[in-house]
């Protein structure tokens, strides 16, 4: 049975649920929201120390701004309203991406991720304004500007994801094959898995079923 210590997730397929559902993109980013939720409790039900969560990319710039203003309303929301209910439950926020948004939001980043800094039941990667190929090019241009070695534990070691294990799984919902720019040095060896249902249809089951999936696969690794 393979070991699991951290879970990647591309949450894709709001915007089509709620075009189905409600013939509207925002209800269903608000219905994404509810699963992130679920999801979080199962990850710590699951006792599974690291779960990455892509938010908002920096390709997603590229949408409308009522759009953007409303995911970034959603995500000021749910902070405000939970953060404390977060901390209590002994888990970690760290953001990982460029914190460039309003500066109402930036504040509260910071400060969620200041007040729960020592927790260590889950730590909760939230991709937001993230860039893989954007990540490993200030990586390199850091080592270059400290003149160390060109190394891949040198390169690792300035990524946001320093000093945490690479995803063993990646999961994508929303019926998409693709990687959108998320974690690609990362996930060079985790197992990943593309999921058909749209982000606020996944749950808990399904979780549950992939990673039964994943314990059973057989890494090589390189090796035979
Ligand atoms: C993913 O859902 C969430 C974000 C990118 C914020 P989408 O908004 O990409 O949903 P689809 O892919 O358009 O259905
Ligand atoms: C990836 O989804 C980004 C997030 C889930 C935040 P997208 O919906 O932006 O990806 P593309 O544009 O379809 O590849
Ligand atoms: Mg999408």
């Amino acid at each position: 049975m393979n070991p699991l210590k951290h879970v990647a997730i591309i949450m894709d397929g709001n915007g089509r649920w709620g075009l189905k559902h409600y013939n509207s993109r925002k209800r269903g980013h608000r219905a994404g929201l509810k699963t992130v939720e679920k999801i979080i409790k199962a990850t710590l039900k699951l006792k599974i120390p690291y779960l990455t969560l892509f938010a908002f990319s920096t390709e997603n710039w590229k949408r409308p701004k009522s759009e953007i203003n409303y995911l970034f309303n959603l995500l000021q929301d749910f902070l405000q309203k939970k953060i404390l209910k977060l901390n209590k439950k002994d888990i970690k926020l760290k953001i990982i991406g460029e914190k460039k948004f309003p500066k109402k939001l930036s504040n509260l980043l910071s400060k969620s991720e200041k007040i729960t800094n020592n927790n260590l039941a889950l730590q909760i990667n939230l991709a937001l304004n993230y860039g893989s190929k954007n990540e490993i090019l200030y990586a390199v241009k850091s080592l270059i500007k400290k003149k160390k070695h060109i190394t891949e534990k040198n390169i690792s070691s300035e990524l946001y994801t320093k000093n945490i294990p690479d995803p063993d799984i990646l999961i994508r919902t929303g019926n998409t094959n693709r990687l959108s720019n998320f974690l690609l040095w990362q996930l060079s060896y985790s197992e990943i898995f593309f999921f058909n249902k749209y982000w606020p249809d996944f749950n808990e089951t399904d979780f549950i079923k992939i990673i039964k999936k994943y314990k059973k696969v057989k890494r090589n690794f390189g090796e035979i």
